[in-house]
């Protein structure tokens, strides 16, 4: 089929290249002319296990331009997979979605179904189609259907070559059709239904991950406080199949571009229709509260953190990405600042863009070694392989004073037991075999 994609972030990119996969035609459209220009050359603007692959094998299925008119005006099915970003009162902001929709109704040549696939609150397909349909500038047939995508950052190509479910929200047969026929060939299973119901279903996917993060870094605050082991008690959960052992990590919570966004937005959704989502509100709060965690920890062992020396072990929303959106590093690195502390960082990818927000402030270390060397606290903030390979002896013999605030418990506690350190992780025992000194 004749494919247009706009927008070439994590989701229209990859949805664009997967599709392509799967022998459509395809054109990527985007404003940046730059980032165009790479892929024009034939290189992935992000990293994504597999994606450059992808892009190299189905180079003449795929096309990149900036030209929209051109990309839109005879395509059949056209993708929307531009950002929705939260705006100051936690809704989502849809500037972008409509930009795109204006565009392709002053484009549109022949009749076309158009597909929502960013995250849009409940209710937006239908004003959309409304929208697209006032401002044809011909007389064609448009119909718009909501695609909500699950993929996550790192696995993107995977979990859309071999989704979980595609969700197909369609008001008309031509809609549904046209979705249809477009993933004919991929293998996973297939959700029919209405497209309040389809946006609906993005939502209620991601607020409930989110919400299973918030419950388990509760339980896990509990565990330290009466003496359980929060891995043993999430194992013992896990078996259970109507609960599932996956998401069930606790840390110092959930950054990213999705579940801070979207858990806001449904609540700011939930209290315009009158039917406030409690549930939500408390996921929200416990996870901002849990993002402070290792500094209100750092205290225990630091009345004052100035000029203390601190390692900072990882500063991405999670592994595997570059992307620093709403990652608890950021707070909890300013807070550092602001108290006076030396910061030695070490990250395998966002050094330059963690540069970006605190310019100057911070020296970064080409190896979490060199970042410790010296160190009196480490913060471990994200879960980087180079970082879960780290020994108690490399602490040890590395920093000045060990101690070490896991926030993504990387170790087992029993690797510390025979250390002089202090091992200080989530919902678990702490280990302290050196003196709980305060002050410096
Ligand atoms: C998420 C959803 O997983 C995906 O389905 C949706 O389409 C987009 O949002 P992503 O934001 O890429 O994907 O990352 P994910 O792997 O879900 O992790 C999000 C955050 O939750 C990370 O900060 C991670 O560290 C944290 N997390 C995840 C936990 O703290 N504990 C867990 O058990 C799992």
């Amino acid at each position: 089929m004749k494919i247009a994609v706009a927008g070439t972030g994590y989701v229209g990119l990859v949805t664009g290249v997967c599709l392509a996969e799967h022998g459509h035609q395809v054109t990527c459209v985007d404003v940046d002319e730059k980032k165009i220009e790479v892929m024009r050359r034939g290189k992935a603007p992000i990293y994504e296990e597999g994606l450059q692959e992808l892009m190299d094998r189905n180079r003449e299925r795929l096309t990149f331009t900036t030209a929209y008119q051109k990309a839109y005006r005879d395509a059949e099915v056209i993708f929307i997979g531009v950002g929705t970003p939260e705006k100051v009162d936690g809704s989502a902001n849809l500037k972008y979605v409509y930009r795109v929709a204006g565009q392709i109704a002053e484009s549109l040549e022949q009749d076309c179904v158009i597909v929502v696939k960013s995250t849009v609150p409940i209710g937006t397909n239908d004003k959309l189609e409304s929208y697209i349909r006032e401002r044809l500038v011909r007389p064609v047939q448009v119909d718009v259907a909501s695609n909500p995508e699950f993929l996550s950052q790192g696995t993107a190509v995977r979990d859309t070559l071999h989704a979980s479910r595609i969700v197909i929200g369609a008001e008309t047969d031509r809609a549904r059709e046209a979705l249809e026929k477009v993933y004919e060939t991929f293998e996973a299973p297939k959700l029919l239904t209405n497209r309040r119901s389809a946006e609906m279903i993005k939502y209620a996917s991601n607020d409930f991950l989110a919400l299973k993060i918030s419950y388990i870094n509760e339980v896990a605050n509990f565990c330290e406080a009466i003496g359980a082991d929060i891995e043993d008690v999430a194992r013992g959960m896990g078996f259970d199949q109507r609960i599932g052992g996956r998401f069930l990590n606790a840390g110092i919570g959930y950054g990213g571009s999705c579940f801070p966004k979207d858990t806001k937005a449904l609540h700011w959704l939930g209290n315009y229709y009158d039917t406030e989502f409690k549930t939500i509100k408390a996921a929200i709060e416990v996870n901002d509260n849990q993002k402070l965690k290792l500094i209100k920890k750092a205290r225990q062992y630091y009345d004052s953190l100035e000029g203390v020396r601190v390692a900072v072990l990882g500063l991405t929303f999670k592994p595997g990405t570059n992307d620093l959106r709403e990652a608890p590093s950021i707070r909890n690195v300013g807070i550092l600042l602001d108290d006076g502390a030396e910061i030695f960082a070490y990250d395998p990818v966002a050094e330059a863009e963690f540069e970006m927000l605190y310019p100057g402030k911070l020296r970064y270390c080409r190896t979490p070694e060199e970042a410790l060397e010296g160190a009196e606290l480490c913060l471990i903030f994200t879960e980087w392989p180079e970082i879960k390979g780290l020994t108690p002896e490399v602490f040890c013999r590395k920093m000045r004073r060990p101690v070490i605030l896991d926030g993504r418990n990387c170790y087992p506690v029993e690797a510390f037991d025979s250390y002089p350190v202090i091992y200080n992780s989530i919902g678990r025992r702490t280990v302290q075999n050196v003196e709980e000194k305060k002050g410096r």
